[in-house]
């Protein structure tokens, strides 16, 4: 049985002072999950929002991060200095920082590599976009995606990752996939990381869905068997709108 996770992205929203307030507005909203939760704030935000989730049972989590240990990487973040923050999990590879930030399949596969090391649970994001989805190649393009960013991990390590699909054209559009498009291809993902590790793994390893998931639709898609979570963009800066969402 998979526990399931719901996570926010703030993406590039809150100050520090913001992200203490919207933590508190969420921390007796949340006290009573029946999922773990996960918020990620920016990296200037981490440390005040280590300290405001101090005690609570709401996990922080990074955007992204560099997939060297330290060194001349000027404006980057390592595992270590988020993990010295009480940070847990790490978004790597979300689609704005693949099409904005060249990021690669292989730069997410070192990512990827780079968190587990250090105890960060990385949140693996894949996607097609709507020029992809329609020229027929989702499968394809998000088993390849999948592929290359499990690449190189023991069967124990692939199961710490959580996996979020977020097709690109449902991103911040308020079209979300429908439940069964989005079952169907997270399907489709699993059958990819059992082809890699083997289908113990498929099986225990967490997929979420993203894209316009709000407290409207939250419930029809955590009600399809192979969705075990959400990554959550606009509706998680909003307490009420997240918390409806964590409580599907
Ligand atoms: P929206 O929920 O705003 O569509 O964003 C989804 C997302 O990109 C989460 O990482």
């Amino acid at each position: 049985m998979r526990a399931p996770i719901i996570a926010g992205n703030w993406k590039m929203n809150n100050t520090p002072q913001q992200a203490v307030a919207l933590i508190e507005e969420l921390k007796p909203l949340l006290a009573d999950a029946p999922c773990t939760v996960v918020v990620c704030p920016t990296f200037v935000c981490l440390g005040a929002a280590a300290q405001a989730l101090c005690g609570s049972n709401i996990h922080l989590g990074a955007q992204n991060m560099h997939f060297k240990a330290n060194g001349a990487y000027t404006g980057e973040v390592s595992a270590d200095m988020l993990k010295a923050l009480g940070v847990e999990y790490v978004i790597l590879g979300h689609s704005e920082r693949r099409q904005y930030f060249a990021e690669t399949d292989e730069t997410v596969n070192l990512k990827t590599k780079m968190a587990l090391e250090h105890g960060l649970i990385p949140i693996v994001c894949v996607g097609e976009s709507l020029q992809q989805r329609e020229q027929g190649i989702t499968a394809q393009l998000v088993r390849g995606q999948t592929k290359a960013a499990l690449d190189g991990l023991t069967a124990d390590e692939a199961q710490q990752v959580v996996i979020a699909y977020e097709p690109i054209w449902a991103i911040g559009t308020g079209r979300t996939a429908t439940a069964q498009d989005a079952n169907e291809v997270i399907g489709i993902i699993r059958g990819a990381v059992a082809e890699l590790l083997g289908e113990d793994t498929a099986a225990a390893l967490r997929i979420q869905y993203g894209g316009s998931m709000n407290p409207k639709n939250a419930s029809e898609l955590m009600a399809m068997p192979e969705i075990d979570g959400g990554l959550i963009g606009g509706a998680s800066l909003k307490a009420g709108d997240f918390s409806a969402v964590v409580h599907f």
